[in-house]
């Protein structure tokens, strides 16, 4: 009874995954690339409760200066990272060596990277110096972004402390798809004056009275709304969807995790 009801639903199904795929944008990139499965996250939990709860804690909090749940460690940053320290140990500490197999070490990744919730996503981190390349270089980012006083702040906002403001996920959304991450306050916006200046820029803040605005100039300003004209804020963003690969992406991300002010 149950197979012959399967059967008859299978075809319609099909029909509408495929009517999904076809109405997504050619640049759309697949998220499976950009994160581990849910699968890896239960054998990562597995590997975690039995080699590696006893000295982090079942909370990940268990080590002084480490917290496993929250992505706060001492030296690790990119995924690889992890691996590594997992493999290697800690010299002159208690963080043994183990041996693992790939699959187990991807589920450990995982895990930390989900925040330790079996039904959490777990972005994949690469690597900060490669990430650096790629956002001072191929990927463009500093035509628009500033990061500790270097490239362009007209129109996009500064990046020197977003590693603080932003999960991996958060950052991960904005760059595949700027459109959906796009935050109300960092809206294009165009106003027009009641002295017949055209003002556009990117907004910062507003209340009832006031919007306060980076111009196209780069300078800071504040208008009275009473004072204006016209008044639009675009809800479409100006960031493009990227077109760099999955392995790209994980490695700016792992960089800009790393921005987090000058210290
Ligand atoms: C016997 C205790 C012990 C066990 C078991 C253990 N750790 Fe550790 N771990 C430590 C200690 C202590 C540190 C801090 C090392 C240091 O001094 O830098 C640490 C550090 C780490 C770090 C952070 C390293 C850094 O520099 O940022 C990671 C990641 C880590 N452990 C993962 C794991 C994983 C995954 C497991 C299980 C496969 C595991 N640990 C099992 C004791 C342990
Ligand atoms: C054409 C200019 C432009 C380029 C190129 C660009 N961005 Fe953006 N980015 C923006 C703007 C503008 C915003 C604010 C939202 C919007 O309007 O799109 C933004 C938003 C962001 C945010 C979100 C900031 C927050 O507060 O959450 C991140 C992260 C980001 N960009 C990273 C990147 C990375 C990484 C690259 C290179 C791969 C890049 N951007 C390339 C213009 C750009």
């Amino acid at each position: 009874m149950r197979v012959t009801f399967a059967a008859m639903h299978l075809p319609r199904l099909c029909a509408a995954v495929l009517t999904l795929a076809a109405s997504l944008p050619a640049a759309a990139q697949n998220l499976a690339d950009h994160t581990y499965t849910t699968t890896d996250i239960e054998a990562g939990a597995r590997v975690y409760i039995a080699d590696c709860a006893l000295c982090h804690g079942a909370n990940g909090d268990g080590v002084d200066g480490v917290d496993l749940r929250r992505g706060r460690f001492r030296t690790v940053r990119s995924d690889d990272d992890v691996r590594r320290v997992v493999t290697q140990g800690v010299a002159g500490s208690r963080m043994p060596s183990f041996d693992l197999s790939a699959a187990e070490l991807n589920g450990i990744v995982a895990y930390i990277r989900a925040g330790f919730d079996p039904s959490g996503v777990a972005v994949r981190v690469g690597d900060p110096a490669r990430g650096q390349a790629i956002f001072e270089g191929q990927g463009r980012c500093v035509g628009c972004h500033r990061v500790n006083g270097v490239g362009g702040r007209r129109l996009a906002p500064d990046l020197g402390e977003i590693g603080i403001a932003r999960t991996a996920a958060a950052l991960q959304r904005t760059i595949l798809d700027p459109n959906a991450a796009l935050l109300p306050i960092n809206r294009p916006i165009r106003a027009v004056t009641r002295g017949g200046e055209t003002v556009r820029g990117r907004r910062l803040n507003e209340d009832t009275y006031t919007v306060q605005l980076i111009d196209s100039e780069g300078q800071l300003r504040s208008l009275a709304k009473a004072d204006l004209r016209e008044y639009e804020v675009t809800t479409t963003a100006t960031m493009r969807p990227t077109s760099l690969s999955a392995d790209q992406v994980a490695d700016v991300i792992g960089y800009l995790l790393t921005l987090r002010g000058i210290s």
